[in-house]
């Protein structure tokens, strides 16, 4: 089979090693790629946007699969446009990846079918919203813009001065652009968060292993929001009990929902969960494979992902037996100096082969660029390096220790991945 995969970050290069471990997948091209990603798939200059040079690419290779990874082209309805063009593909139709990109849709669906989440409001007149404010009262308040906004539209308001000024920012500063222009005002929760990504074909849903992120920048949860410092497999918070609660509650009520909208989902939905007193609640779901939560959970995935992708293509998931191991996963994030704020780019990359890997690790390239000789740095986010172990401590020992082999100037990372897993007795 020839793959093509849609995106350019260590999700993508996660997911292109994971498909190529299967003989039937001979060929991989992605586009628009990375350094690290040319060194196992061919990558060609299309913009992950771009659907009409997408397509036309997918004709130039006779794509028998297309991929599409990241949020906004599913958005934009690259799936669609595929499969007028008569390819199969992998993600959900525009319509369905409306529950990821549009805040007040998929709360409005969570209140109609009872699946539980923080309480809300949703706005689109800002005096309205800072009056709910006001009347509300109540601190922290959370705030978010409706739309896509790189993981970054959400603050968390510690009193009324910032709330108002976060509504402001988005409804009439521009803040976000269209996607803030609407507000989802909600309850703040607390509890520890797990991500659970899971397959479906809209009849069948699969959990994946549960994960967690690590979004602030800095050691302790503190500093700004990233779009993912790190992750472990499994949450050491998702017990087997809270696994049947949310596949009751959460999961198969998700499927049921967005059916009964005419809105079935196909490919990999997402699920944000905050572990509350109360239990669990959804903070957000995705249309797609997180980024870094992918980096863990496919290393532990024994069935061939290019059986799992078919199915999922062809209804037919319910047929397949998806099994992952018993073992841990780490990610540790290599990030720019100055990242999730500016930062400077073409840095060279020491410490790596020329694969683009060290040994006792897989490393897996988020924003790398490779001019045949040496990696240099290209993103925000750069490297994701990545080990298993018996225990979590074993995968993160091997993770950090391969971290220390490799250097470029500014390099930051997260000392304390992984180590909130005592918390909870
Ligand atoms: P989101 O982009 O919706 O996942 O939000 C980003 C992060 O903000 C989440 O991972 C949570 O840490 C935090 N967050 C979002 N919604 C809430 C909430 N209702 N209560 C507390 N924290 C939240
Ligand atoms: N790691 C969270 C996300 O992919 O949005």
């Amino acid at each position: 089979m020839t793959v093509l995969m849609v995106g350019g970050g260590g999700r993508e290069h996660a997911l292109i090693r994971k498909l190529k471990e299967s003989p039937r997948v001979d060929k991989v091209y992605c586009a628009p790629g990375n350094g690290g990603i040319s060194r196992d798939a061919e990558c060609r200059n299309v913009a992950a946007c771009d659907i009409d040079g997408m397509v036309a690419l997918a004709k130039e290779i006779r794509a028998d699969l297309v991929f599409v990874a990241p949020d906004d082209p599913l958005a934009a309805g690259m799936v669609d446009a595929m499969e007028a063009n008569g390819f199969r593909a992998f993600g959900p139709r525009a319509n369905a990846a409306v529950i990821e990109s549009s805040k007040s849709f998929s709360k409005d669906m969570m209140k109609r079918f009872g699946i539980p989440t923080a309480a809300y409001e949703v706005f689109t007149d800002a005096d309205q919203a800072s009056d709910y404010i006001r009347s509300r009262g109540e601190y922290p308040v959370v705030i978010k813009a409706d739309g896509l906004a790189l993981g970054k539209g959400v603050i968390i308001a510690e009193n009324e001065a910032d709330a108002l000024r976060a509504v402001d920012d988005m409804m009439r500063g521009g803040a976000f652009g269209e996607s803030g222009k609407k507000v989802v005002v909600e309850e703040y929760l607390t509890g520890p968060e797990v991500s659970v990504l899971s397959f479906t074909d809209g009849k069948t849903i699969v959990p994946m292993i549960s994960s967690m992120d690590h979004k602030r920048a800095l050691d302790g949860d503190r500093g700004l929001n990233t779009g993912g410092m790190g992750t472990v497999a499994p949450n050491p918070f998702y017990t087997p009990e809270i696994a049947d609660q949310c596949m009751e509650q959460i999961f198969l009520p998700t499927v049921r929902a967005m059916n009964e909208l005419e809105r079935p989902f196909k490919g990999c939905l997402y699920f944000g969960l905050m572990l509350t007193e109360k239990g669990p609640r959804v903070i957000e779901y995705n249309a797609r494979f997180g980024d870094p939560e992918t980096q863990v959970v496919l290393p532990l995935l024994e069935t061939p992902l290019i059986d799992i992708v078919e199915a999922v293509v062809d209804g037919r998931l319910g047929e397949i037996d998806v099994k992952f191991s018993a073992d841990c996963c780490a990610c540790v994030v290599m990030a720019s100096g100055g990242y999730p704020g500016s930062y400077a780019k073409g840095i060279e990359i020491t410490g790596l082969d020329a694969d683009g890997q060290v040994d006792g690790a897989t490393v897996y390239h988020a924003g790398t660029a490779y001019n045949g000789d040496c990696f240099r740095t290209a993103g925000g986010r750069v490297l994701g390096v990545t080990a298993k172990g018996k225990t979590l401590d074993e995968a993160l020992d091997s993770a950090y220790a391969a971290v220390k082999r490799i250097h470029f100037d500014g390099a930051h990372y997260r000392t304390d991945i992984g180590r909130k897993k005592f918390m909870r007795s």
